[in-house]
């Protein structure tokens, strides 16, 4: 081998090892440190950061080389325009917020976010303070509590006792003497 050729062979190795070390990347804390000082990640979006009951948002993770940065999916409020995704569809920056659904009213081209209200927890909800409309402290203890999605929250109390539910709605394992604490002591169903 003459010089030339070993320093083409030493070239080649060179080349080989900055080319596979950055296209195999490994996705490990110190590769994001790092990103995040070499490269950086934009701001997120002010809606993430307040978190108050006018600005809100779902922090994701975004499209960056080891998904290194969070992006805003802000949150929309009832009434307001969103978009309805489908398979392949460009992510969107918002989303209806909680206890909202994005749909397509007749009377309007835009789909725009409106209150869930047919799923049975919201029922149940909409009955109850259908009924409930004076009702004391301790009745109020009964009102259906729904997550965002409108399925069940799993913790339900009377002035007895705290049990879980189902997202449906339905008993199941699990029930202490009533306490305020009970969702920090109890796992329902995890
Ligand atoms: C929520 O946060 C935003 C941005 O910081 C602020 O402009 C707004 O006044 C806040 N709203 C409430 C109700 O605190
Ligand atoms: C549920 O919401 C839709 C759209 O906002 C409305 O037309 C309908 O009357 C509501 N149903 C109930 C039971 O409130
Ligand atoms: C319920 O409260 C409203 C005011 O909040 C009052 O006008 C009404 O008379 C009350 N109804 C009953 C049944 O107590
Ligand atoms: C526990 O209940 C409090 C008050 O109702 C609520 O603010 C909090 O988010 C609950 N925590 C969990 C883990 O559900």
């Amino acid at each position: 081998m003459d010089r030339l050729q070993l320093i083409l062979v030493l070239f080649s190795y060179c080349l080989y090892l900055v080319l596979c070390q950055s296209s195999n990347l490994v996705c490990t804390k110190e590769f994001c440190d790092n990103y995040k000082q070499m490269v950086g990640c934009p701001g997120l979006h002010i809606a993430c950061v307040a978190q108050n009951s006018t600005h809100s948002g779902t922090i994701l993770r975004s499209a960056t080389p080891c998904s290194c940065c969070e992006t805003c999916l802000e949150h929309l409020r009832e009434g307001e325009y969103c978009t309805i995704g489908w398979p392949g569809s460009p992510v969107p920056t918002s989303v209806c917020g909680p206890g909202l659904k994005c749909q397509l009213t007749s009377k309007d081209e835009h789909p725009i976010c409106e209150k869930i209200n047919d799923t049975e927890c919201y029922k149940q909800q909409i009955a109850f303070d259908e009924a409930n409309k004076n009702a004391s402290f301790e009745e109020l203890m009964g009102r259906p509590s729904c997550d965002g999605e409108g399925y069940f929250n799993p913790l339900k109390c009377n002035e007895e006792i705290c049990y879980c539910l189902d997202k449906d709605g339905n008993r199941i394992f699990g029930e202490i003497a009533y306490s305020e604490y009970a969702n920090l002591t109890m796992n329902c169903g995890k």
